[in-house]
């Protein structure tokens, strides 16, 4: 039994995200979470919304609430969708906490008390029909590279180019429209990077062996570019706050940490937040401080977040000088795209999260995410894939069999695991490819590789279609009652082996499974490769009752309601 400690990206505050957003950072962490938890490791996994920074405020003032109003309501709503998709966090927080907040002060101290922070004098956009300075967003204008005249005072949504406030042609206050802006001089704390890129390129060459291929190119390719000092603080109203104890003066003018500061650091901060729930019997610490040798910690996201988390928090974090944890592996994901193109929360372009547990149970969301997961490139989501997917691998192979096999058996033997013939040769020839799947299956999950891991999964299931196809237990019965008996018998035992493999990828499915024989002893817990060779979970006259169906087939008229509700091609 090992310790894992599991983490997934943040999801900004402003807005129920889409599916791509879940694909590349939430939905694989609790699959791997459920994974390792069955396999009866010590599992943390721990997320929360990231609450920080312009687009909180900017979404606040659109909706006419406070900040912190709107979003400690943003937040349940965002919770409520994570728990309709099954998410099973340890605990998922807010990194407006005051958990978080002590700790990111704490970091900034430390990191200043080791030489690493430094005040700088820079020159800024100031409002004075806002009375305030502008930070990056806060500034629109015409882009200088393509002349789109909505482009952000840190980025041009059209070019996708990195811009500067200052850049800006005719720029303007995005809070009061006013285009009398000025430029001032204000003090900023930056973190010198600049000081840690050795420490941090020898940190990288000693753990991207375990990383997977998109992590560590993405980190070199920032490596290699260098390591620039960044201002760490902004003037906004909300954010953690700089300390006064340790910088009075910017303090006294209201500055704010960068929300990529502390962000971050609220990976922690949210595992404390878990601990002060029920300190008696929980150690935050234990997860953190120390805890390299028994703690394996691993980080899921999409390629953006890449930089932050294998070059620059890892720089916060050697900068402190203190033994935090550091990540273990980094489990990045390419873009899952709406018909090749963006998926846009901005643009409302694609499917959110709430929309999708509209339509359809979250098991249907959960296997075709992850069996299509973006892992080495690109991959595209249209509604003909995801319909026929459905279709073929759930409904079909899966729920089909399932729903046969307890109800054919129900009418020919009566409600009870039956007896009949002892294991033949078609038997040890399934067992034996059983566990050869389960075997394929528990190694591509090991290694993070999802699609393949959803592939053996989906073998495991078609192993039983054709076994059951082969041995015909319906024409079997005529003169071989005993051997039918088997074959069903057999088909339950695959059943109750399903229920326990699919339970990563498709929890409420999984328990229907389970729930259907009646077992002394319910337990999710792995299967060894002997078991699963043996197919004897279910004891011979084992009560069952014939589930629901599992998966509704998705039809044509489905089909044309949800490309003419979301849009197709
Ligand atoms: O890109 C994002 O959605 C960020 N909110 C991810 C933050 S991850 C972490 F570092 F907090
Ligand atoms: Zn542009």
């Amino acid at each position: 039994m090992a310790r894992h400690l599991i983490t997934s990206a943040l999801p900004y505050i402003n807005g129920i995200k889409h599916l791509g957003n879940m694909v590349g950072s939430m939905l694989p962490a609790d699959v791997y979470s459920r994974y390792l938890r069955q396999r009866g490791h010590d599992v943390l996994y721990i997320c929360a919304t990231d609450e920080h920074g312009t687009p909180a405020e900017l979404a606040a003032k659109e909706r006419g609430l406070p900040v912190a109003e709107f979003c400690a309501q943003a937040h349940d709503a965002q919770k409520a969708v994570y728990d309709g998709f099954e998410l099973a966090f340890d605990h998922f927080g807010r990194s407006s906490s005051q958990e978080n907040v002590e700790i990111t002060q704490h970091f900034a101290r430390k990191l200043n008390e080791n030489g690493f922070i430094e005040e700088r004098a820079i020159r800024q956009v100031y409002s004075p029909a806002d009375g305030r300075f502008l930070p990056d967003r806060y500034v629109e204008g015409t882009c200088p590279h393509c002349g789109y005249d909505k482009a952000r005072g840190d980025q041009c949504e059209n070019c996708t180019r990195v811009l500067d406030p200052t850049d800006l042609l005719n720029p303007r206050s995005a809070i009061s429209g006013s285009t009398e802006l000025e430029v001032r001089e204000t003090k900023h704390l930056f973190l010198l990077q600049s000081k840690l890129q050795h420490e941090v390129e020898a940190w990288v060459a000693a753990h991207e062996d375990q990383w997977p291929q998109l992590s560590s190119s993405i980190a070199r390719k920032w490596l290699t570019e260098g390591l620039h000092d960044r201002a760490i603080t902004r003037d906004l109203d909300w954010g953690v706050p700089v300390p006064a104890d340790t910088w009075p003066e910017l303090a006294a003018e209201g500055k704010v940490f960068y929300v990529w500061f502390d962000a971050p650091i609220e990976y922690l901060g949210s595992t404390k937040e878990w601990a002060d729930q029920d300190p008696e019997n929980r150690d935050w610490k234990s997860w953190w401080w120390e805890a390299d040798d028994t703690v394996r910690y691993t980080e899921f996201m999409a390629k953006d977040n890449v930089p932050f988390h294998t070059v620059m928090f890892p720089a916060t974090q050697l900068g402190v000088r203190e033994p935090w944890k550091k990540v273990d592996v980094v489990k990045a994901f390419n873009w899952l795209t709406y018909y090749g193109g963006k998926f846009s929360t901005s643009q409302k372009r694609g499917v959110f999260t709430d929309q999708a547990l509209e339509i359809l149970p979250a098991d249907y969301w959960r296997y075709f995410l992850i069996a299509n997961a973006p892992e080495s490139d690109d991959s595209s989501f249209t509604w003909e894939h995801f319909t026929a997917t459905v279709n073929k691998d759930l409904a079909d192979t899966l729920g089909n069999f399932v729903n046969r096999v307890l109800s054919f058996s129900k009418k020919r033997f009566g409600e009870e695991v039956p007896a009949g013939a002892e294991a033949g040769e078609a038997e040890v020839k399934l067992g034996e490819q059983i566990a050869g799947l389960l075997a394929e299956y528990e190694t591509q999950m090991e290694a993070l590789q999802f699609r393949k891991a959803a592939a053996a999964l989906r073998a495991l299931w078609s192993a039983g279609n054709s076994y059951l196809e082969e041995k015909a237990p319906w024409l079997e019965i005529k003169t071989d009652k005993d051997g039918a008996a088997l074959t069903l018998r057999t088909a339950m035992n695959l059943i109750h082996l399903y229920a326990i493999v699919s339970e990563p990828f498709i929890p409420a499915s999984s328990r229907a499974m389970r729930q259907a024989f009646e077992l002394a002893d319910d337990t999710a817990a792995w299967v060894s490769a002997d078991e699963a060779r043996a197919l004897a979970f279910l004891p011979v006259g084992t009560p069952f009752t014939v589930p629901p169906v599992l998966f509704a087939k998705l039809t044509d008229d489905d089909l044309a309601a949800y490309k003419e509700r979301f849009g197709g091609e």
